[in-house]
């Protein structure tokens, strides 16, 4: 676990830096400051870190990466931003959360300067760098994956108070939210790496199945941690209604008793930590964390076995213990 924190340690210099210099230039100084705040509160940076290693492993270096890089953290910042304002969370890597110190209007506008900023980051990487046709591809690969994160964003919401939903549903929700930014950060790095066609699909595909189970891993964490070492709340998706796969799939197996009992708990507009509790005692009655882990490892396994396609280098080696590392995290 040590080696993944200090891998993804090793390139945060690099990825706060280009951040910095793109976000130098807002005013008025509320929305630079409120645009600034979330990227130095400290995230594990494991987007920018994987296109930085997807472009080694590929045989490109961290110059060809750096600003594609940066500009996935912005995106991914902007998401975060957004989603705390739509999920009603507080606290965000262990702070008060943009709208909670701004409001939403600023936190918004906040969201929208990053995004927009991302775009200026990816295609300011200079000809000598990065060639014009692997800019317009990045270009592509990370609007697409934004797109996704609003559908994604916009079926979550839908989902709350619909108790039928069905796994493969869920698993296309959380495609969209989340995987859709970690594969575009997989395949960013692969293109201004210089990949093959080949390579770039593989590593696409990579961040895809580990962005699922990242995104499996997280509705666990939400369940079973504490706030100190998860930065944001806890049993705020039970306490929002959230259809996580946990709880999909405790409510197909449940007894029709169960279940109803699930369902209020849910439905509930003042959930407390008695109901989180109770919610906790049916879905492990019914082994459904069982179930979620080891689909999740299913993907990581799945994962793993596409990096056959890269040369060995350390990069590859760390890509490996970075899917690996989506499951065994505590935050
Ligand atoms: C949180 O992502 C949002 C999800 C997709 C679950 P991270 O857990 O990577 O957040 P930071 O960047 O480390 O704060
Ligand atoms: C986050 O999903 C997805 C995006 C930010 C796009 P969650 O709502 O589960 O993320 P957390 O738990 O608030 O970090
Ligand atoms: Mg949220
Ligand atoms: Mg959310
Ligand atoms: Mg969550």
């Amino acid at each position: 676990m040590q080696d993944v924190t200090e891998i993804l340690g090793k390139y945060s210099d690099n990825i706060n830096s280009e951040m910095k210099t793109s976000l130098s230039n807002i005013s008025p100084d509320e929305l630079k400051e409120a645009s600034i705040y979330l990227t130095k509160a400290g995230g594990k940076m494991l987007r920018p870190s994987l296109t930085i290693l997807t472009c080694e492993s590929v045989g490109g270096n961290i110059s060809n990466a750096s600003k594609s890089a940066a500009a996935i953290e912005l995106i991914h910042t902007f998401s975060l931003i957004h989603d705390d304002i739509m999920d009603d969370d507080d606290i965000r890597r262990g702070k008060p959360s943009v709208h909670k110190v701004w409001g939403d209007s600023v936190a918004i506008l906040a969201g929208d300067t990053l995004f927009s900023k991302a775009f200026e980051l990816v295609i300011s990487a200079k000809d000598d760098v990065v060639s014009g046709d692997s800019i317009h591809e990045a270009l592509a690969t990370v609007a697409d994956a934004c797109v996704k994160i609003c559908e994604g964003q916009a079926c979550d919401m839908s989902f709350e108070g619909d108790f039928n939903v069905k796994e493969e549903e869920y698993l296309d929700m959380i495609f969209k939210k989340t995987a859709a930014l970690i594969a575009a950060a997989t395949k960013t790095g692969a293109i201004v790496g210089g990949a093959t066609p080949e390579q770039i699909s593989a590593l696409y595909e990579y961040g895809r199945l580990i962005g699922l189970a990242f995104q499996i891993q997280d509705d666990y964490l939400d369940l079973v941690s504490d706030e100190e070492s998860l930065g944001k709340p806890v049993g705020s998706d039970i306490v929002e209604g959230k259809m996580t796969l946990i709880i999909v799939n405790a409510l197909e197996k449940a007894s029709p008793k169960d279940n109803q009992k699930l369902v209020e708990i849910l439905k509930s507009d003042n959930c407390s930590q008695n109901d989180i509790d109770k919610a906790m005692e049916i879905i492990e009655k019914y082994n459904s964390l069982q179930y979620i882990t080891n689909l999740a490892q299913e993907y990581v396994k799945k994962a793993k076995e596409l990096l056959e396609i890269l040369e060995d280098s350390e990069a590859k080696k760390a890509l490996i213990l970075i899917a690996d590392y989506v499951l065994k995290r505590q935050n």
